[in-house]
């Protein structure tokens, strides 16, 4: 399984194994954490070769950041290895030009037993004038792995704020309704 990440997400496992995330999980297991505790944070500067002929940046290039952020996001939360299982959800709302700062902020918003849904929105701004845009609104769902690469329990989230808790009941709606369209379809609906 970890053999088929990309290889920045591998760097971010190997790192958390250097980190001794066997004891931090033991400890971390069930305390429910806050939201914004999880908050991870990734800029880059685009350059052009990153850039498609149109000027705009490619989706992939995008897609790489945003993955790498939500990975941080969900191992703050799970307190070890995460993988990707699904990029739910990606809107190009503007493209992005070269020259731009790229700025990638996740955090957690639903938590399951094992997984974890994530949202990043990617902000981009032009160095020149300050002017910053809303690009991107991503949700990915990542799965906290164990030793063995079997799923691992995470703790529950800390919904005190009102906010967080608006962004959980919409993420266990988007489960809900995945859930069932998936049943749906494989009984031939
Ligand atoms: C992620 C992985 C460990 C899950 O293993 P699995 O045996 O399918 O696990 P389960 O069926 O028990 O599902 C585990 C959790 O993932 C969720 N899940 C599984 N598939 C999903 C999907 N397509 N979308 C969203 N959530 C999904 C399940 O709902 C479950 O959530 P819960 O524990 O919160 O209830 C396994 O599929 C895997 O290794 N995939 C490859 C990961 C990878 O290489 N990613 C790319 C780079 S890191």
């Amino acid at each position: 399984m970890l053999a088929r990440c990309s290889r920045s997400q591998h760097h971010i496992l190997t790192f958390a194994q250097e980190l001794d995330w066997k004891g931090r999980m033991a400890d971390s297991e069930l305390i429910p954490r806050k939201p914004k505790d999880t908050i991870a944070v990734v800029s880059e500067l685009m350059m052009p070769n990153q850039v498609n002929n149109l000027g705009h940046v490619f989706g992939g290039e995008l897609l790489s950041m945003v993955d790498r952020a939500a990975a941080v996001a969900a191992m703050r939360h799970a307190g070890g290895p995460c993988v990707t299982v699904s990029i739910d959800r990606v809107d190009f709302k503007e493209p992005i030009y070269t020259g731009e700062l790229v700025t990638c902020t996740a955090r957690v918003r639903f938590v399951g037993r094992t997984s974890m849904e994530v949202g990043v929105e990617v902000l981009a701004e032009n160095l020149l004038t300050g002017v910053e845009r809303l690009t991107n609104s991503c949700l990915l769902t990542f799965v906290a792995i164990d030793e063995e690469h079997r799923p691992r329990r995470v703790a529950p989230l800390d919904l005190s704020d009102p906010e967080d808790e608006r962004r959980f009941r919409e993420g266990r709606r988007r489960r809900e309704v995945r859930e069932e369209l998936d049943k749906e379809l494989e009984q031939g609906g």
